[in-house]
Protein backbone atom coordinates (compact mmCIF):
# COMPACT_ATOMS: atom_id res chain seq x y z
CA UNK A 1 0.00 0.00 0.00
CA UNK A 2 1.60 3.64 -0.92
CA UNK A 3 0.18 6.73 0.95
CA UNK A 4 -0.87 9.02 -1.47
CA UNK A 5 1.54 12.22 -1.12
CA UNK A 6 0.15 15.61 -0.26
CA UNK A 7 1.56 19.16 -1.80
CA UNK A 8 -0.53 21.44 0.29
CA UNK A 9 0.55 25.21 0.14
CA UNK A 10 -0.42 27.72 3.05
CA UNK A 11 -0.66 30.97 1.91
CA UNK A 12 -0.75 32.55 5.15
CA UNK A 13 -1.82 36.36 5.26
CA UNK A 14 -1.14 37.16 2.10
CA UNK A 15 -3.48 37.64 -1.14
CA UNK A 16 -6.57 39.77 -1.75
CA UNK A 17 -9.12 38.26 -3.93
CA UNK A 18 -8.14 39.37 -7.10
CA UNK A 19 -4.34 38.48 -6.08
CA UNK A 20 -5.64 34.72 -5.25
CA UNK A 21 -7.97 34.25 -8.86
CA UNK A 22 -4.56 35.08 -10.37
CA UNK A 23 -2.43 32.87 -8.14
CA UNK A 24 -5.29 29.58 -8.41
CA UNK A 25 -6.21 30.00 -12.04
CA UNK A 26 -2.81 28.46 -13.44
CA UNK A 27 -2.74 25.48 -10.86
CA UNK A 28 -6.21 24.56 -11.57
CA UNK A 29 -5.49 24.49 -15.05
CA UNK A 30 -2.24 22.57 -14.92
CA UNK A 31 -3.62 20.13 -12.09
CA UNK A 32 -7.43 19.39 -13.76
CA UNK A 33 -8.36 15.96 -12.83
CA UNK A 34 -5.10 14.44 -12.20
CA UNK A 35 -5.81 12.96 -8.91
CA UNK A 36 -2.57 10.91 -8.33
CA UNK A 37 -1.27 12.98 -5.27
CA UNK A 38 -3.68 15.07 -3.34
CA UNK A 39 -3.42 19.18 -4.16
CA UNK A 40 -4.58 21.77 -1.44
CA UNK A 41 -4.43 25.15 -1.29
CA UNK A 42 -5.19 26.98 2.34
CA UNK A 43 -5.93 30.49 1.34
CA UNK A 44 -7.13 32.72 4.00
CA UNK A 45 -10.19 33.18 5.01
CA UNK A 46 -11.37 36.26 3.12
CA UNK A 47 -10.40 34.19 -0.21
CA UNK A 48 -12.13 30.79 0.12
CA UNK A 49 -15.04 31.52 -1.38
CA UNK A 50 -13.29 32.97 -4.51
CA UNK A 51 -10.43 30.56 -5.10
CA UNK A 52 -13.26 27.93 -3.97
CA UNK A 53 -15.21 29.04 -7.63
CA UNK A 54 -12.29 29.24 -9.72
CA UNK A 55 -11.36 25.11 -8.42
CA UNK A 56 -14.94 24.24 -9.11
CA UNK A 57 -15.05 20.41 -10.27
CA UNK A 58 -10.87 20.30 -10.50
CA UNK A 59 -9.39 17.88 -8.23
CA UNK A 60 -7.13 21.00 -6.30
CA UNK A 61 -8.87 20.49 -2.63
CA UNK A 62 -9.60 23.34 -0.62
CA UNK A 63 -8.26 24.09 2.92
CA UNK A 64 -8.86 27.25 5.89
CA UNK A 65 -5.29 27.80 8.16
CA UNK A 66 -7.09 27.97 11.63
CA UNK A 67 -10.50 27.65 12.49
CA UNK A 68 -12.36 27.88 15.81
CA UNK A 69 -13.33 24.89 18.24
CA UNK A 70 -17.20 25.77 19.08
CA UNK A 71 -19.74 25.23 16.65
CA UNK A 72 -21.94 28.81 16.72
CA UNK A 73 -22.36 31.81 18.87
CA UNK A 74 -20.66 34.62 20.93
CA UNK A 75 -17.12 33.92 19.53
CA UNK A 76 -16.42 37.34 17.58
CA UNK A 77 -13.86 37.54 14.90
CA UNK A 78 -14.22 33.34 14.96
CA UNK A 79 -14.80 31.03 12.09
CA UNK A 80 -17.01 27.37 12.45
CA UNK A 81 -16.39 24.10 10.80
CA UNK A 82 -19.45 24.55 9.38
CA UNK A 83 -18.80 27.74 7.66
CA UNK A 84 -16.05 26.35 6.16
CA UNK A 85 -17.90 23.25 4.84
CA UNK A 86 -20.54 25.97 3.43
CA UNK A 87 -17.52 26.90 1.67
CA UNK A 88 -16.61 23.80 0.22
CA UNK A 89 -13.81 23.70 2.41
CA UNK A 90 -11.87 19.87 2.55
CA UNK A 91 -9.17 20.69 4.92
CA UNK A 92 -8.00 22.86 8.20
CA UNK A 93 -4.51 23.65 9.08
CA UNK A 94 -4.68 23.25 12.74
CA UNK A 95 -1.66 24.27 15.42
CA UNK A 96 0.61 25.84 13.15
CA UNK A 97 3.39 27.73 14.72
CA UNK A 98 2.75 30.57 14.21
CA UNK A 99 -0.85 29.99 15.89
CA UNK A 100 0.85 28.24 18.52
CA UNK A 101 3.62 31.31 19.65
CA UNK A 102 2.10 34.54 17.96
CA UNK A 103 -1.72 33.90 19.04
CA UNK A 104 -1.20 31.68 22.01
CA UNK A 105 -3.17 28.86 20.95
CA UNK A 106 -1.95 25.72 23.73
CA UNK A 107 -2.07 22.12 22.93
CA UNK A 108 -5.28 22.04 24.41
CA UNK A 109 -7.09 24.13 22.31
CA UNK A 110 -5.33 22.49 19.36
CA UNK A 111 -7.50 19.35 20.44
CA UNK A 112 -10.37 20.79 20.45
CA UNK A 113 -10.27 22.43 17.28
CA UNK A 114 -8.95 18.80 15.69
CA UNK A 115 -12.09 17.08 17.41
CA UNK A 116 -14.82 19.70 16.10
CA UNK A 117 -12.98 19.65 12.78
CA UNK A 118 -13.22 15.58 12.37
CA UNK A 119 -16.89 15.99 13.85
CA UNK A 120 -17.83 17.87 10.86
CA UNK A 121 -15.59 15.89 8.07
CA UNK A 122 -12.92 18.50 7.71
CA UNK A 123 -9.94 16.91 7.27
CA UNK A 124 -7.20 18.72 9.71
CA UNK A 125 -3.36 19.40 8.76
CA UNK A 126 -2.18 18.82 12.36
CA UNK A 127 1.58 20.89 12.49
CA UNK A 128 4.06 19.90 15.24
CA UNK A 129 7.22 21.02 15.09
CA UNK A 130 10.07 22.14 17.80
CA UNK A 131 12.19 25.80 17.87
CA UNK A 132 16.03 25.78 17.32
CA UNK A 133 16.51 26.30 21.33
CA UNK A 134 14.27 22.68 21.96
CA UNK A 135 16.29 20.89 19.14
CA UNK A 136 19.68 22.25 20.79
CA UNK A 137 18.41 21.02 23.65
CA UNK A 138 17.93 17.68 22.72
CA UNK A 139 13.95 17.82 22.98
CA UNK A 140 12.98 17.58 19.33
CA UNK A 141 11.66 14.45 19.98
CA UNK A 142 9.86 14.91 22.96
CA UNK A 143 8.68 18.45 21.82
CA UNK A 144 7.04 16.36 18.37
CA UNK A 145 5.45 13.69 20.58
CA UNK A 146 4.02 15.97 23.53
CA UNK A 147 2.21 17.71 20.51
CA UNK A 148 1.07 15.20 18.35
CA UNK A 149 -0.28 13.09 21.12
CA UNK A 150 -1.93 16.29 22.81
CA UNK A 151 -3.84 17.13 19.16
CA UNK A 152 -4.92 14.00 18.63
CA UNK A 153 -6.09 13.10 22.67
CA UNK A 154 -9.99 11.21 21.53
CA UNK A 155 -9.03 10.51 18.25
CA UNK A 156 -9.88 7.11 17.16
CA UNK A 157 -7.99 5.50 14.35
CA UNK A 158 -10.76 5.32 12.16
CA UNK A 159 -10.54 9.19 12.23
CA UNK A 160 -6.99 9.38 12.68
CA UNK A 161 -6.92 8.19 8.58
CA UNK A 162 -8.51 11.50 8.09
CA UNK A 163 -5.56 13.72 10.01
CA UNK A 164 -2.64 14.75 7.64
CA UNK A 165 0.45 15.07 9.94
CA UNK A 166 2.95 18.66 8.99
CA UNK A 167 6.42 18.23 10.87
CA UNK A 168 7.43 21.96 10.82
CA UNK A 169 10.65 22.57 12.66
CA UNK A 170 10.18 25.90 13.74
CA UNK A 171 13.25 27.15 12.62
CA UNK A 172 13.04 25.63 9.39
CA UNK A 173 9.88 28.13 8.35
CA UNK A 174 10.57 30.99 5.94
CA UNK A 175 14.40 31.12 7.01
CA UNK A 176 15.60 29.50 3.82
CA UNK A 177 17.06 26.87 6.44
CA UNK A 178 15.84 23.38 5.89
CA UNK A 179 15.75 20.46 7.86
CA UNK A 180 18.52 18.08 5.59
CA UNK A 181 16.36 14.92 4.59
CA UNK A 182 17.90 12.78 7.31
CA UNK A 183 17.02 15.22 10.01
CA UNK A 184 13.37 15.26 8.43
CA UNK A 185 13.30 11.61 8.06
CA UNK A 186 13.96 10.84 11.41
CA UNK A 187 11.58 12.73 13.17
CA UNK A 188 8.88 11.90 10.67
CA UNK A 189 9.73 7.95 11.35
CA UNK A 190 9.36 8.89 15.10
CA UNK A 191 6.39 10.46 14.27
CA UNK A 192 5.21 7.09 12.48
CA UNK A 193 6.23 4.97 15.63
CA UNK A 194 4.23 7.36 17.84
CA UNK A 195 1.52 7.22 15.66
CA UNK A 196 1.73 3.01 15.61
CA UNK A 197 2.18 2.84 19.18
CA UNK A 198 -1.43 4.52 19.88
CA UNK A 199 -3.15 3.26 17.08
CA UNK A 200 -1.37 0.51 15.88
CA UNK A 201 1.27 0.01 12.81
CA UNK A 202 -1.83 -0.55 10.06
CA UNK A 203 -3.31 2.77 10.88
CA UNK A 204 0.18 4.34 11.03
CA UNK A 205 0.77 3.34 7.36
CA UNK A 206 -2.09 4.98 6.54
CA UNK A 207 -1.61 8.26 8.11
CA UNK A 208 0.03 10.60 6.02
CA UNK A 209 2.95 12.77 7.55
CA UNK A 210 4.19 15.73 5.85
CA UNK A 211 7.43 18.19 5.92
CA UNK A 212 7.13 22.14 5.95
CA UNK A 213 9.80 24.30 6.48
CA UNK A 214 11.48 26.49 3.71
CA UNK A 215 10.64 23.60 1.08
CA UNK A 216 11.59 24.50 -2.94
CA UNK A 217 11.74 23.28 -5.96
CA UNK A 218 15.32 22.58 -5.87
CA UNK A 219 15.46 20.75 -1.91
CA UNK A 220 12.18 18.84 -2.73
CA UNK A 221 12.74 15.73 -4.64
CA UNK A 222 15.74 14.47 -1.61
CA UNK A 223 12.80 15.40 1.05
CA UNK A 224 10.16 12.80 -0.88
CA UNK A 225 12.72 10.32 -1.62
CA UNK A 226 12.66 9.27 1.92
CA UNK A 227 10.39 6.45 2.97
CA UNK A 228 8.27 8.74 5.95
CA UNK A 229 8.20 11.63 4.39
CA UNK A 230 4.73 11.79 2.64
CA UNK A 231 4.28 15.57 0.93
CA UNK A 232 4.84 19.23 1.89
CA UNK A 233 3.00 22.04 3.67
CA UNK A 234 4.40 25.06 1.78
CA UNK A 235 4.39 28.77 2.88
CA UNK A 236 6.50 31.21 0.71
CA UNK A 237 6.45 28.43 -2.71
CA UNK A 238 2.77 28.19 -2.39
CA UNK A 239 2.87 32.34 -3.43
CA UNK A 240 4.10 31.64 -6.89
CA UNK A 241 2.23 29.70 -9.46
CA UNK A 242 5.61 28.41 -10.89
CA UNK A 243 7.46 27.14 -7.69
CA UNK A 244 4.25 25.56 -6.48
CA UNK A 245 3.78 23.77 -9.68
CA UNK A 246 7.16 22.56 -10.13
CA UNK A 247 6.50 20.81 -6.20
CA UNK A 248 3.54 19.14 -7.65
CA UNK A 249 5.36 17.80 -10.27
CA UNK A 250 8.17 16.39 -8.05
CA UNK A 251 4.95 15.26 -5.85
CA UNK A 252 4.24 13.37 -9.37
CA UNK A 253 7.12 11.72 -9.83
CA UNK A 254 7.98 10.82 -6.43
CA UNK A 255 4.47 9.12 -5.94
CA UNK A 256 5.08 6.98 -9.52
CA UNK A 257 8.23 5.97 -7.72
CA UNK A 258 5.92 4.74 -4.65
P1 LIG B 1 7.83 28.35 4.38
O1 LIG B 1 7.69 27.34 3.27
O2 LIG B 1 7.68 29.76 3.91
O3 LIG B 1 9.07 28.10 5.18
O4 LIG B 1 6.59 28.11 5.38
C1 LIG B 1 6.34 26.84 5.86
C2 LIG B 1 5.06 26.85 6.60
O5 LIG B 1 4.94 27.42 7.66
C3 LIG B 1 3.92 26.15 5.99
O6 LIG B 1 2.86 26.05 6.86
Amino acid sequence: MSRKIVIAGNWKMNKTRAEAAELIKPIVAAIGNKNDISVVVATPFTALETVGNLIGNSSVQLSAQNMCDKASGAFTGETSAAMLRDLHVSHVILGHSERRAIYGETDALVNKKVLAALENNLKPLLCTGETLAEREAGKTLDVNKTQLLAGLEGVSAAQAENVIVAYEPVWAIGTGKTATPEMAQEVHAFIRKVLADKYGEATAQKIRIVYGGSMKPDNVDALLAQPDIDGGLIGGASLVAKDFLALVESGLKAQAKR
